[in-house]
């Protein structure tokens, strides 16, 4: 899918990887991009950084009128990214129902409910012959269980789950849905755990050109793409990896 010319809105834009996918898209010509993000104030830097490209919308992804209101703001989009992600449960007994529940909430909930939101805009675009897309991020931590991680890595599963069935439905609708599995990515998500981390920057540039080049399935980084390809060759293998490395 070409990038260029795009109107696209990328959630969870103020830091991390949504940041740095906000300076790929535009410089893959992307026409305009809505940086959505919970509290708009979080974006002004963005704003300065790249100019009048950029447009700041406020949008929590947990909150029906937040996301309504943000599609009706944002009614000329035709790229939907679902970046926006919470760690906020880590071994799934020994986290909190609460705090799972939130992970569940923002990934695997909030990506329904943001696309759902969007849909009526992508069909427009698909009347205008614009090619939209979705393009999810999920995480390796969607294709097998990782202990440590345990209730996020259910919300991610869950949310790769989901992404599966909108991919079948929105093909209907001539709108296709690309989702990206990274490995480890050096954002405040993950500062607090030691292990090789791939940067933002360079995976926003590598999980755009896995859509550019129409991957529907991909992962950006190389510790992503090992485990994808372990997945794909034998998912349970990978189940068993990601629990030896939890210990
Ligand atoms: N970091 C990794 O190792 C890694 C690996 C694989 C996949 N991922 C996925 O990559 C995506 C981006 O994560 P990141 O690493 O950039 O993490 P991050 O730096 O923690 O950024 C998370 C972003 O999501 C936003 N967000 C959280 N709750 C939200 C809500 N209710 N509504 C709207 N936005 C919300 C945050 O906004 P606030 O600033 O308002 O909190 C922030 O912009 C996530 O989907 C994550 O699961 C990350």
């Amino acid at each position: 899918m070409l990038i260029e010319n795009k109107v696209v809105v990328v959630t969870g834009a103020n830091r991390g990887l949504g940041r740095a996918l906000v300076g790929e898209l535009l410089r893959r010509g992307a026409a305009k991009v809505y940086a959505a993000a919970r509290r708009e104030e979080t974006l002004a830097s963005l704003v300065e950084a790249h100019g009048a490209r950029v447009v700041p919308l406020a949008l929590d992804v947990t909150r029906p009128e937040s996301i309504a209101q943000a599609a009706e703001k944002a009614s000329d989009v035709n790229v939907l990214v679902n970046n926006a992600g919470l760690l906020a449960s880590y071994g799934i007994l020994s986290s909190s129902l609460a705090s799972i529940r939130d992970d569940f909430e923002v990934n695997a909930f909030g990506l329904l409910a943001t696309t759902k939101a969007f849909v009526p805009a992508l069909e427009r675009a698909v009347k205008r012959g614009e090619a939209p897309a979705v393009i999810n991020v999920l995480s390796v931590a969607s294709l097998a269980n990782m202990p440590s991680l345990g209730g996020y890595s259910a919300s991610k599963a869950a949310a790769s789950s989901m992404s599966q069935a909108i991919r079948w439905e929105l093909a209907k609708l001539g709108i296709q849905v690309f989702a990206s599995y990274p490995g480890p990515i050096d954002t405040e998500m993950v500062k607090a755990l030691e292990m090789p981390k791939t940067s933002a920057e360079a995976v926003a540039k590598s999980l755009l050109e896995a859509v550019a080049a129409d991957v529907l399935d991909a992962a950006p980084d190389p510790t992503g793409a090992q485990f994808l390809a372990t997945f794909e060759r034998e998912p349970a293998a990978l189940a068993k990896t990601f629990g030896a490395m939890s210990g």
